[in-house]
């Protein structure tokens, strides 16, 4: 695939864990772990492809409305990705990064990501970004508090500046967002940054979604014709 064909910044939700499970008549748990799993398929397909930003979304701020014990599983599986994934992260020179309001994690996981992002903050292949309470609203609404606590004129704000106090400020925009389970919706996912990406939705259940899913999602990307509002450059 032309480099400029391949994106440089791929943004997934990661939905249909609970199905998968139920389609086996397994607890939904079964399925969080499935999905954990397959984070590490797609991780190091990402990683190989040449992508250089994958943002995944594992929790959003409406996620605390689920049953204690589902937030407990899925809290616990990050706990132990990231205590059986760190070497690897290191071997394949992965940058671990978060978005999202980190600091309402339990203690635990806060720590655990503290360690893995020290410990690969030198790496340069790609940067690999957890959603962890992420909204996008409630990032925007962070976003604007830091805007007016750093006393920034009303003049001087635009969407440079905006986009700088977002928790993903120096990264590129996502270029596709991809989404599995075949929902089709945001679900509260980088509202501000998606404003141009392509917007790519897979019938399969995040833990089903592997190499050959991930490069047909790249594939339809690919063929998609981005404009960005202008109209259609002529050919040659
Ligand atoms: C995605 O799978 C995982 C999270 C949202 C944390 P779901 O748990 O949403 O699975 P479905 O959508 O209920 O099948
Ligand atoms: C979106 O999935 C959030 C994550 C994948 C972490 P949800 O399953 O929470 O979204 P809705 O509720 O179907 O919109
Ligand atoms: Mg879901």
């Amino acid at each position: 695939m032309p480099s400029s064909l391949l994106p440089t910044h791929v943004a997934i939700i990661m939905d249909g864990n609970g199905r998968w499970a139920q389609a086996r008549g397994l607890e939904r748990s079964h399925g969080h772990r499935a999905g954990a799993k397959n984070v590490h398929t797609i991780v190091s397909a990402c990683a190989r492809l040449g992508i250089s930003y994958l943002t995944l979304y594992a929790f959003s701020t409406e996620n605390w409305n689920r049953p204690k014990a589902e937030i407990g599983v899925l809290f616990s599986l990050l706990t132990d990705f990231l205590g059986r994934e760190l070497a690897e992260l290191e071997r394949q020179n992965i940058r671990l990064a978060t978005i999202g309001a980190i600091e309402d994690l339990p203690f635990a996981q806060r720590q655990a990501l503290a360690h893995a992002i020290a410990k690969t903050k030198h790496n340069t292949a790609m940067t690999l970004t957890l959603a962890l309470n992420y909204g996008g609203r409630s990032e925007l609404v962070r976003a604007v508090r830091a805007i007016v606590d750093a006393g920034i004129p009303s003049a001087s704000i635009n969407e440079d500046v905006l986009a700088a106090h977002l928790d993903t400020a120096g990264y590129p925009d996502p270029d596709c967002v991809i989404r599995t389970s075949g929902e089709m919706r945001l679900s509260n996912y980088l509202l501000f940054q998606s404003a141009y990406s392509e917007l790519i939705f897979s019938p399969v259940f995040w833990p089903d979604f592997g190499e050959a899913e991930l490069k047909a999602a790249l594939d339809e990307y690919a063929h998609r014709k981005r404009r960005f509002g202008k109209i259609e450059e002529p050919a040659g």
